[in-house]
């Protein structure tokens, strides 16, 4: 069979091709020149899988969208603390490149505008690198994050040199306020420096990527920017990412995003996919129109929107009880003939789907509750098996709750049984008594072996554990 994915992303090309509506970037001949037929779009997978579409290899200035990343390094860099003392995190509603600062606390209002893009700039290595050091820093931890060496453009850097009376403005503008303690030129030309990296599509989705990831790039492996600073990126990207369109955009698209003049936009769907999109004509917020229109497709068609909810924890957690059958073996086993509950959880488990966990144990395992018939039915259970076979991962509250669970039920001297060969209990069994330590197997067939007894050669009658 044919991936029936690729036909769709060539459809979304084809359906945003009409679109004529808006102009590029004309504040540099490069980008007022660019070719406006060209079009593409990419998605990475949060494992690494890429599809993409239309003109997938043709390159073009990164701009803007490199705030997202060097906002990041400068969280690594300088720390969240002094990051947040320098930029805040607020909408401005305002265009990208307004000479403004917040009247409160004279901070830049947020990183994905100009003013703030270009003090976390001067962030990057320490306040007294050179540029030379910060642009260094900076164009390596993008080629990790797009997974091949990215260059700087050069003719689009000097162009923007020669138009940057603005930016230059804006960089005055900090030192003055005490924003930046370097020259504001060295500022404000890394800040042009970095938005003259050259990218296409695939680079610019597996960039997106390793933010849906987790900071980790999902093609090599690579853990780049750490959890915190992500969750950091992403709010920012989806309160600020489309300037004065940001709120349109998080109502129709829903996804955290990022855009640039030269006609891309990234987008990051934690822990499902990275996206970007790539055509020149701008509408007057700056952002490319088709690229809007293709994430607003997309968005649609795949579900994207991040406050989705048509996914709840119920269906996270499923609870079957099975018996120790009598083997032709005697003695026999002393489970034999006595039920085990099994309670089996599945996806990325978060507080939700602990929840569920606890809620079924109680339910089978504690007094029966009058107005819930059914339950209490398994107090006399021989052994509790609670497994992870299918769980992909368990987050730092699920994971608490779990081990909380397993706590009290080996302290009502019941045995449990975990099936665990993905490794995401992450029990740390050094620090607990004997008594707090389930019995952790790698597969069902050493969970039946354990409670029934290899000798007894114990099967399970309901086998779907
Ligand atoms: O600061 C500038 O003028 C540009 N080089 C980058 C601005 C940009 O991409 C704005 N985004 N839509």
């Amino acid at each position: 069979m044919k991936s029936p994915i690729p036909d769709y992303l060539n459809a979304l090309l084809e359906k945003a091709r009409p679109i004529e509506d808006g102009m590029p970037a004309q504040y540099i001949k490069t980008l007022a020149n660019a070719d406006t037929s060209k079009l593409a779009v990419a998605l990475v997978m949060a494992d690494g899988n890429v599809y993409s579409a239309g003109d997938d290899k043709v390159e073009f200035s990164i701009q803007s969208i490199s705030k997202a990343f060097v906002y990041a390094i400068a969280i690594e860099d300088a720390g969240l603390d002094r990051v947040l003392e320098k930029i805040g995190v607020e909408p401005s509603g305002d265009a990208f490149n307004k000479l403004s600062l917040h009247k409160g606390n004279n901070r830049p209002m947020n990183p994905m505008i100009n003013a703030g893009a270009i003090a976390a700039h001067s962030l990057v290595v320490n306040p007294n690198a050179t540029a030379e050091e910060r642009t260094d820093r900076i164009l390596k931890t993008m080629s990790r994050l797009a997974g091949r060496q990215l260059h700087v453009d050069e003719e689009v850097y000097q162009a923007e040199l020669e138009d940057a009376d603005r930016n230059m403005g804006i960089g005055y503008m900090l030192k003055a306020a005490g924003v930046i303690s370097c020259k504001p030129d060295e500022a404000v030309k890394g800040y042009i420096r970095q938005c003259s990296i050259n990218v296409n599509v695939r680079d610019l989705a597996m960039m997106a990527a390793t933010l849906s990831n987790a900071g980790v790039n999902p093609a090599t492996g690579e853990a780049i920017i750490p959890v915190d600073s992500v969750r950091q990126v992403l709010s920012v990207m989806t309160t600020c990412g489309m300037y004065d369109g940001a709120g349109d955009w998080v109502s129709r698209v829903g996804i955290p995003a990022k855009s640039g003049v030269a006609g891309g936009i990234i987008g990051a769907l934690p822990g499902q996919v990275g996206i970007a999109a790539f055509s020149p004509k701008l509408n007057d917020r700056g952002n490319s129109v088709r690229a809007v229109a293709i994430f607003e497709q997309l968005s649609r068609d795949m579900g994207f929107h991040m406050m989705d909810v048509s996914q709840i924890a119920r269906a996270s957690v499923s609870t079957s009880v099975a018996k120790i059958v009598a083997g032709k073996e005697d003695p026999h086993h002393r489970n034999c003939d006595r039920s085990v509950v099994i309670f089996a959880l599945r996806g990325a488990v978060r507080f939700a789907g602990s929840e569920r966990l606890t809620r079924a144990i109680v339910r089978e395992l504690g007094d029966p509750n009058p107005k819930d018939p059914g339950s209490g039915k398994h107090q006399d259970a021989c052994a509790i098996v609670i497994s992870l076979r299918d769980a992909f991962s368990l987050n730092a509250v699920a994971r608490r709750v779990i081990h909380e669970s397993i706590i009290r039920l080996l302290a009502e001297e019941k045995n449990v049984v975990v099936i665990d060969p993905n490794d995401v209990l992450k029990m740390d069994l050094g620090k607990l008594p004997t008594s707090q330590h389930p019995h952790i197997v790698q597969n069902e067939k050493e969970a039946r072996e354990y409670i029934g007894g290899i000798g007894c050669s114990a099967v399970i009658q309901s086998d779907n554990w």
